[in-house]
Order: structure tokens, then C-alpha cells, then sequence
């Protein structure tokens, strides 16, 4: 159906009342609610749904390139895409148990081999579980003709929405190696008990477990989010500087998102012709006490 501006997006919907929305615009989950309602991404109040930037929250996809980590766009150009409903997806393992899901496929298109010379499918399915749990897996194949590997970054940018960034704690990070990006992405290591925030961070924690909790005690919420395929996790959030200066997010809106991103950053993939790569994240938000 049409969402924001007339853009194209799929809304799933599961018995228990759980769902989620993806726009075609960045193959972009923007929404996934819990079955009493309850919105558990975060979107700005300010973002564009519009082209050519990506729309502010829920998860963008970077790719081919997370961040500035090469002379591509920063996190490349996948999430300012137009990608379209796959109709024959390939085959999906037997043991996938969603009902609720749709297949997106985003090719590479004579303008954008002009930035990045390399023929490509990328296939994204969005499926939510039978508990409400959100699952986004994707499958990327090199189509190259000529023989030529391709080699590329990525991450699933999830903006989780928070109560109040200063209650919030990750686990699953302790005593990691991370690059920092407030610090010319330097190496260091994780020293103290749960991450914590007061103020900007931007980290890519580096070969880090395939399960990391982020726990929102005001809201009684802990966020589980799975892995596979995906060694990195960065950890983003601007705080109040970064916050002004960025159009389309607003003053204050920092305390109440965390970006935790499922994401190859350190060692780039690589693909030979005909090769695919393929990276799942699950999410599932839990009550607490
Ligand atoms: C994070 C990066 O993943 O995304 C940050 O680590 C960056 O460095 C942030 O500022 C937001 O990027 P963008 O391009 O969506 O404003």
C-alpha cells in the first residue's frame, strides 16, 4: 500500500496482532510493533521519506559499504534505492517457520555501476515469527560476467527506540576490541561491566557474540537481537551535539533511540561470480522486571 508521500510499502500483519512495515524506498523496515501496539524502532519525528536521502530510523541497509570505510557514499547506496517485490525468490531452508514475510530484490543498474562496477543481487526477506520476533535475512550473489570478485561492507542499522538512552544497558560486549569512530576509528578494549551512555558513542565492536541484550528498565523491555554471518556490532548514538546538527533528526531525539548494528565492517566479504553471502538479524523484544 502507499505510505509517506505516495512511496510503496508492504505492511505484515500476524494473528496475534504483531506487525511490521517495509518501504520499497531503501528496502526499509520503518516500523515493527509489538501485539499490544507498541512501536519498538525508532523513527524521527523530522525524517524525509523521500529520495535521495535515507529515511531517518527503523533499519536502513548499508551496503556495499558500512560508514566511510571506502570511497563510496557513507554506508553506501543500497538504503537510497528504489528495490522491488521479488516474486521468485530461490528457495528458503525448510526449517524457516514464518508465514508472515515478503521478499524484496535490489539488482545493480547501469548508474550505479558507474560508482561501483559490479553486477549484483541482493535479496532481502523481512518475516515476522509466529511470537513477533522481526527476521531480516539477506542473500547477496555476485552476478559479475567477467569473472571479477567484488568485495563489500554492510550492516543492518537497527534503530531501537529506548525510554531514556541514560537508563539503557548492552550486554553481550564486555571486555571486546572496538574501532572508535569519535576516535580516528583507533583501536581499544572494553573494559567495564554493560555499556552505558552519557554521551556520543560510535563503536564497532569487533568479533562479537551472535547474541547481545539491550536492556530498557524504565520501559521493563530488554531487546534480544540475533546475528549470523554478521562478526561486528556497532553501537551508535549522537547525543545532543551530532543531534542539532543533523536536518533530519530532531534536538532532543537522542535519548530516545539506540543504534546496536548487526554488521561486517573489520573484514570486508568477498565474493567470487556466482557466489552468495548471507546475513540473518533477529530481533525480540521481551518484557523485564
Ligand atoms: C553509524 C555510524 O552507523 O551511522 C556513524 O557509525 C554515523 O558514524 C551514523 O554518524 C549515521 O549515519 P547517517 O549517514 O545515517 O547519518
Amino acid at each position: 500500500c502507499k505510505g509517506i508521500n505516495g512511496l510503496n510499502k508492504v505492511v505484515l500483519r500476524e494473528s496475534r496482532g504483531n506487525s511490521a512495515e517495509v518501504y520499497l524506498y531503501g528496502g526499509h523496515v520503518t516500523s515493527w510493533k509489538n501485539e499490544r501496539g507498541e512501536e519498538l524502532l525508532f523513527v524521527s519525528s523530522k525524517a524525509i521519506f523521500n529520495p535521495p536521502k535515507a529515511i531517518r530510523g527503523g533499519i536502513p541497509i548499508c551496503f556495499p559499504q558500512f560508514s566511510n570505510h571506502g570511497s563510496l557514499e557513507q554506508h553506501g547506496f543500497a538504503r537510497n534505492r528504489f528495490w522491488s517485490i521479488d516474486t521468485d525468490p530461490p528457495p528458503f531452508p525448510t526449517n524457516f517457520s514464518s508465514k508472515v514475510f515478503v521478499d524484496l530484490i535490489l539488482k545493480s543498474c547501469e548508474e550505479d555501476m558507474k560508482i561501483w562496477p559490479h553486477s549484483y543481487e541482493f535479496r532481502l526477506r523481512v518475516a515476522l515469527e509466529p511470537g513477533g520476533d522481526l527476521m531480516l535475512t539477506s542473500r547477496i550473489r555476485n552476478t559479475n560476467p567477467n569473472g571479477k570478485p567484488f568485495t563489500f561492507t554492510f550492516a543492518y542499522h537497527t534503530y531501537l527506540s529506548v525510554s531514556d538512552i541514560g537508563e539503557v544497558r548492552v550486554e553481550g560486549l564486555e571486555t571486546l576490541d572496538y574501532l572508535d569512530n569519535l576516535q580516528k576509528k583507533e583501536r581499544f578494549t572494553e573494559q567495564g561491566d554493560a555499556i552505558t551512555f552519557e554521551s556520543e558513542v560510535d563503536r564497532v565492536y569487533l568479533s562479537t557474540p551472535t547474541k547481545i541484550a539491550v536492556l530498557d528498565h524504565e520501559r521493563k523491555r530488554t531487546f534480544v537481537i540475533r546475528k549470523d554471518g554478521l562478526p561486528d556490532t556497532v553501537v551508535w548514538n549522537p547525543w545532543d551535539k551530532k543531534a542539532k546538527a543533523m536536518a533530519d533528526f530532531g534536538d532532543e531525539e537522542y535519548k530516545h533511540m539506540l543504534c546496536v548494528e548487526a554488521a561486517a565492517v573489520e573484514n570486508s566479504i568477498t565474493l567470487k561470480p556466482g557466489e552468495e553471502w548471507k546475513g540473518t538479524l533477529e530481533l525480540s523484544a521481551v518484557p523485564s522486571c
